[in-house]
Parts: C-alpha cells; structure tokens; sequence
C-alpha cells in the first residue's frame, strides 16, 4: 500500500497535491513519501519480529534510491544498510546509519575501498571470490584489524525474474561457486586478516515467487550445517533482498511479507545467527512517483505519441529492462481515450516510458505520474542530451521539501574544461 491517492480527482502525496508540488518545483521531479517509506519497513520488520525473527537486521539496499534524506527516513526507524562502493558508503554514514550496520556488498571492491570500510568500522563485507579474501586479508592485516567477513555464494537458483536481474544462477558473474563454498571458508581460516563467520546470499530482483527462496534458503541451512560441522564458527545469515513488488496498481500481486518471514523463520529461525536483509525496491519503488508533463500530443498515422518532460534520463527502467511502469493523468478528467506510446525528448528511438497506454486525449502542460518510480528511478538517472537531474521531493503530511535540487545548466559543465590549445 502506498500514500499516492487521488482526493476529488486530484493525486495527493499524503496530504500534498501533486499539483501543487509541480508548480513550486517545476518538471519533471520525483516525489517521494515518507509514510510509505516507514510502512514498507515496518511491515517487513514486524513480520520478521511475529515469526520469532529477534536477532535481525534490515540492511536498506542504498543503491534502489540513495537519496540521503530517504536513506535518513530509514536510518530513523533503525535500518542498516547494504552498500556496493564507497560513495554510498558516505551516503550512508552522511544519513545517520551507524557501521555497525552497514555491510558492503559487490562483486568488485578494490582495496582503497576496503581500507576506508575497515577504517569506518562496518559490520561485514560480502566477498565474492577467493581473491577478494586474500586482498581484503592483506589490507585488513597491514591496518592492524580483522575484517568479518560472510561469504557470498551462489546458490544456482534460477529466481525466475528478468535476465538482467537474475543473479543467483551459476552463470551469472556473482558469488562463490556454491561447489567451492566450503573451501572458500578453509582458505579464509586460514587467514589472520579475516574472520569467516557469515554465509551471503542474493539471488536477484523483483522476485515474485516464494520457491526459488525457499530452495536457497534449503541450501544455506545444508552449508551452514556443513560448516559447523567442520568447526566453523558462523553467526550471520545474509539472505540478500529481491522480493518483488507490484508494478501495475490493482493486478499485480507481490508476494507478502509475512509468507516470507515464515520461511525465513521455518528453514533458518533455530539456526542461532542473526539474520540479515538487504531489501531495497520492495521499500523505495512504490514510495517514489516520476512527475512529468506533456509537451505535446502528436497523433500519427501509425501510433499516436504522447510527448512528456521526462524521458530514459529520468527513468531508464521501460528502455532498459522493457519494465512496465503505471502513468496515470495527475488529475482526472472525463475525455476521449486514445492509446498512446508516452515517449521522452531524448534521441532515441528506445526513449519511453509507456507503450499502448490508453490515456485521455492531454491538453499541452497536462501532469502525468509515473508510478513504482522510487527505485531504481533516480539512482539510474543521467544527464544525456545535457539535461539536468530531475529534482527529488519528499513529503511527510502536508509538507514537502526539495531534498535534490535541479541542478543549474553552469552547475552542470562546471566540472569540464577546455585545455590551454583550445
Ligand atoms: N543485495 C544485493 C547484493 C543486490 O545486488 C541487490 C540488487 C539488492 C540487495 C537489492 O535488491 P532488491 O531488494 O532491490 O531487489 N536496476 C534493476 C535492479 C538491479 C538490482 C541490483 N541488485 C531494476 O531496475 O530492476
């Protein structure tokens, strides 16, 4: 459930009508809601706390929308958070979560990044290969500290979800071969600079079945006995995030929370380890909507296009992965339906955010909103065709604030230069 509702034909964020924002803040701009924020969490966390889950933390997945002042909103109702480089590593410090929370995820980590974590005092790092074990033994040893570590395996479960999401398969680039996973935890022991005492993994995105959890979950127990029985000393689990969320109000069916706490509890819950979660779409995507306004409408012999302010820069979800995304008319109106591909400015043929949606005939400056749009929305953001960041807005009640400003064409070339032949 979300808080973008419509109130007498008008779409509200909370108690903030779209409108409204979009005549402050100008188009296009993201607009996020706090009480969806917090009540994402909290289901999530109270449904792990009534399946018996005690020892637990929910690590935010940074990288789904890594505003610092939703990153905060978490950090308040006591998140941690997952990381994969150390830009948002800052982030997460910056917004109030403590290192003892954070854990750093990611196939590629190099050694400065690794010297600033131990040197932030994080909680572990997910390591993915033996060679990172050896980098990450030497750095953490030559600082005079011991890096804890879990081990990031995969699984070999096809989570049925989009190819370039999947993750959990052996042919996907991440993880330790599940077959190499024990003697991945024998090598680590044997290092003074690390301490192997968690089992990683993460087997993809927007998952919407509970079977490929549950049969790496089953796997993660086999491991974890096996290790035990080796003498290992294991005390987090890391089950990752992945769990899907509706795209398509009113059809979609994501699944809940409480099922897969049940699971989590059923096949892990006596194992005596804290269990660790890095969700990040299932809090942020349906906390965030793209608003955007139309250009102009252009009727065509073959399809009719519906010209908007934003475009694959502000979110590149529908180019890139085919994602569907909910557009809706900010305020309702009774007017001839024709179906429409809702396209950006942008030059390129792949530019959309909608194809063969049947929306009311717009007139020019009308309000669109983008739906589902809080992760992987921003985030994934460029400025191709020199166009700025779209700003990022947040409420709470009946107030907002632009917590990411648009930024300034001068802004925007500041970094460059011309050299001194020019
Ligand atoms: N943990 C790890 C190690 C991950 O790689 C990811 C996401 C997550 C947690 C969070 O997964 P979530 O709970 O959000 O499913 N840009 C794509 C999604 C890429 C996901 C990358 N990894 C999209 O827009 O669908």
């Amino acid at each position: 459930m979300d808080h973008f509702l419509y109130r007498d034909g008008a779409l509200h964020a909370e108690d903030v009508a779209i409108a409204e924002m979009a005549e402050a803040v100008g188009t296009p701009f993201y607009c996020y809601s706090t009480a969806t924020l917090q009540r994402h969490f909290s289901v999530l966390d109270e449904a792990l706390a009534s399946a018996g889950l005690s020892d637990r933390i929910i690590c935010y997945s940074v990288k789904a929308n890594s505003n610092l002042a939703v990153i905060a909103t978490l950090a308040k109702l006591g998140a941690g958070a997952d990381i994969v480089s150390q830009g948002e590593m800052v982030r997460a410090l910056k917004a109030g979560i403590a290192p003892q929370k954070i854990v750093f995820s990611g196939v590629g980590k190099t050694a400065e990044e690794m010297r600033a974590a131990l040197e932030a005092g994080i909680l572990q790092f997910n390591v993915e290969s033996l060679a990172e074990i050896d980098l990450l033994a030497d750095v953490a040893q030559a600082m005079g500290k011991v890096a804890k570590i879990a081990l990031r395996v995969n699984p070999d479960v096809d989570a049925g979800t989009h190819e370039k999401i999947s993750t959990g398969r052996a042919e996907d680039k991440f993880g330790i071969a599940w077959d190499d996973a024990e003697a991945g935890f024998a090598h680590a022991k044997q290092l003074a600079g690390v301490d192997a005492t968690g089992i990683d993994i993460h087997i993809g995105s927007q998952i919407t079945e509970l079977e490929p959890f549950r049969l790496a979950f089953e796997k993660v127990a086999g491991l974890l006995a096996n290790l035990r029985a080796q003498g290992h000393t294991i005390e987090r689990l890391d089950l990752g995030g992945g769990l899907g969320v509706p795209y398509s109000r009113g059809n979609d069916t994501p699944l809940d929370p409480a099922t897969y706490a049940a699971l989590i509890a059923d096949i892990l819950g006596e194992a005596g380890c804290t269990i660790m979660l890095e969700p990040g779409r299932l809090i942020a995507a349906n906390a965030g909507i793209l608003v955007t306004r139309v250009i102009r409408a252009k009727q065509g012999k073959a399809k009719n296009f519906m010209i908007v302010d934003a475009a694959m820069t502000e979110l590149m979800r529908p180019t890139l992965y085919g994602a569907y995304h909910d557009i809706k008319p900010v305020t309702q109106i009774e007017a001839e339906e024709l179906v429409w591909d809702v396209v950006g400015p942008v030059c390129e043929s792949g530019d959309f955010l909608g194809q063969d949606r049947a929306l009311p005939v717009p007139e020019d400056g009308d309000l669109l909103a983008v739906f589902a749009a809080g992760a992987y929305g921003a985030v994934l953001g460029s400025s191709y065709n020199t166009r700025p960041a779209a700003p990022e807005v947040l409420v709470t009640g009946d107030q907002f604030e632009v917590v990411r400003a648009r930024p300034t064409y001068e802004a925007m070339l500041s970094r460059e230069s011309l050299p001194d032949w020019l």
